[in-house]
């Protein structure tokens, strides 16, 4: 393999982050021969487990959250022999810690990739038992999960506490999103096609929709996710870098220096939403119980089993002050057990100017480009076209559609194992700097705050359904609707 060879060391290694996405990403990796052979993995955790039994435990994971075919038998003799559990109490540097450095320093591996998938109020703690332990080198690297903190001021604290111990060079931010294959064309799809990037702007763009919604609901998470909220959870972090790549200027060279210089000033350039704004440009909702796929399925509170006002669901109108994007409404919005689980990026024009066919020909729709993340990863281009069929002039819309399974053979995308390996060759691009996330905070924390005032309660929405109706009327004061999927 031509990346370096790192031991790799997950603290929460056997919790659900890992099981579910890390290993499968590592094991990925290791079917790509990407891994050096005298690579380990350790996985941390506060419980002590026999090796026997920690394999199994992946193994089993990988059975669940590959998919069918990719589980080789020979492989995974390999993968399986770099699993080492430990055990180790971060709140306590003892004895624990001392076997743990002897194991990690006995390798001829001269460095180490430390990935912090635990609540971030241990990662300063947990750096700082590294350090003192020596296990911190010139080129060690840190994986920091988000939400980094839960407002500017905790995002801070812990940014502090681990720049105490590590380079910025070498922290990575992980938000997954950013691994997603979709996302990373759209930078191709930006910056090397002349078609689009001269009419990526407000002359030409009419409003930007960006949504994450997703069917499931609380998952195993309660507890993580009721102190959350959809505002920490994916707006303060996906969401807002996604915003990123679409608004950012093209940077003179698509290196981590560069592209996360843009971003930031896109940060910057987001118009404060405070006072009267807040209610009248926001919108926030907690599922009430419903359908989903066909499924009964409880509300929030019962799954929860207590009172809470925490939302599921948030949709903001953002803008961007600056040349490029006057008065285009950048429209986010996110939540847990709507109607479809989908990921898109739309990017809707402005009509024409001159309507040269006359209305007999039918009404015309806006031009659209969408980007979607997930399912079916693809992007597609909204175009009106003539209906052939007809001797009179008549307009339809048509669609051009590149779709990512079928135009790449064997096409499958781990956002976690393209991160992890970007970890591995020491490639920034795709992580985001601390300045990135204390200024995405700093423009949310007004937010949260009246948010999260006590006469303040979220807006009730049916499990299943498209979110809170005060969600569409926000769009539609502005003459504005959201695009979802067409119902299958
Ligand atoms: C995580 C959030 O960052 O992203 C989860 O914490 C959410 O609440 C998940 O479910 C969604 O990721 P994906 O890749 O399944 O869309």
């Amino acid at each position: 393999p031509d990346l370096p060879g790192l031991d790799i060391v997950i603290f929460g290694g056997t919790g659900d982050l890992s099981i579910r996405k890390l290993m499968p990403a590592l094991y990925r990796s290791e079917l790509e021969g990407k891994l050096a052979a005298a690579t380990r993995i350790f996985a941390i955790a506060r419980k002590s487990q026999a090796v026997a039994a920690f394999q199994a435990k992946v193994r089993q994971g990988l059975e669940h959250y590959l998919n069918d075919g990719e589980l080789c038998e020979k492989r995974w003799q390999v993968f399986k022999d770099r699993l080492h559990p430990v055990s180790l109490d971060i709140a306590a540097v003892n004895e624990q810690w001392d076997s743990f450095a002897d194991q990690l320093q006995a390798s001829p591996q001269s460095t180490a990739v430390f990935y912090l998938a635990i609540p971030p109020s241990l990662y300063g703690q947990t750096c700082a038992c590294l350090a003192e332990k020596s296990l911190i080198s010139p080129q060690s690297r840190i994986v920091l999960e988000k939400p980094i903190g839960y407002d500017l001021e905790s995002a801070q604290a812990i940014n502090d506490q681990v720049a105490q111990h590590f380079d910025e060079h070498h922290i990575y931010r992980i938000d997954h999103y950013l691994g997603k294959a979709t996302v990373q064309n759209l930078l191709a799809l930006r910056f090397t096609n002349l078609l689009f990037e001269t009419l990526w702007d407000g002359k030409s763009i009419d409003q930007v929709q960006i949504t994450l919604a997703e069917t499931v609901g609380l998952e195993d998470r309660v507890e993580f996710y009721d102190r959350a909220g959809a505002l920490r959870d994916m707006v303060q972090n996906h969401l807002l870098q996604l915003l990123c790549l679409v608004a950012m200027e093209p940077p003179h060279k698509l290196d981590a220096e560069n592209i996360r210089a843009e971003k930031l000033k896109v940060l910057k350039a987001l118009r404060p939403i405070t006072g009267d704004d807040i209610h009248r440009l926001t919108v926030r909702g907690q599922y009430g119980e419903g359908e989903v796929n066909g499924a009964p399925v409880p509300g929030y509170l019962t799954e929860l089993s207590a009172e809470s006002k925490t939302e599921t669901y948030a949709a903001i109108r953002a803008h961007i002050d600056n040349w490029r994007w006057a008065g285009v409404p950048f429209y986010l919005r996110t939540g847990k057990r709507l109607q479809e689980r989908f990921a898109e990026i739309v990017i809707q024009f402005k009509p024409v100017t001159h309507l040269a066919y006359g209305r007999a020909a039918g009404q015309l729709q806006p031009n659209r480009m969408i980007i979607r993340l997930q399912p079916d990863e693809g992007i597609q281009l909204q175009l009106m076209a003539k209906e052939l069929h007809r001797y009179e002039p008549h307009l339809k819309p048509v669609t051009l559609n590149l779709d990512f399974a079928n135009t790449y053979e064997g096409f499958s995308s781990d956002a976690y194992k393209r991160l992890l390996l970007d970890v591995i060759a020491g490639d920034q691009s795709l992580f985001a700097h601390r300045h990135e996330v204390e200024e995405a905070w700093g423009w949310l924390d007004p937010i949260l705050a009246a948010w999260h005032h006590p006469r303040n309660t979220p807006h009730p929405y049916q499990a299943g359904s498209w979110g809170p109706e005060q969600a569409d009327a926000l769009l539609e004061r502005y003459g504005h609707h959201w695009v979802n999927p067409d119902p299958a």
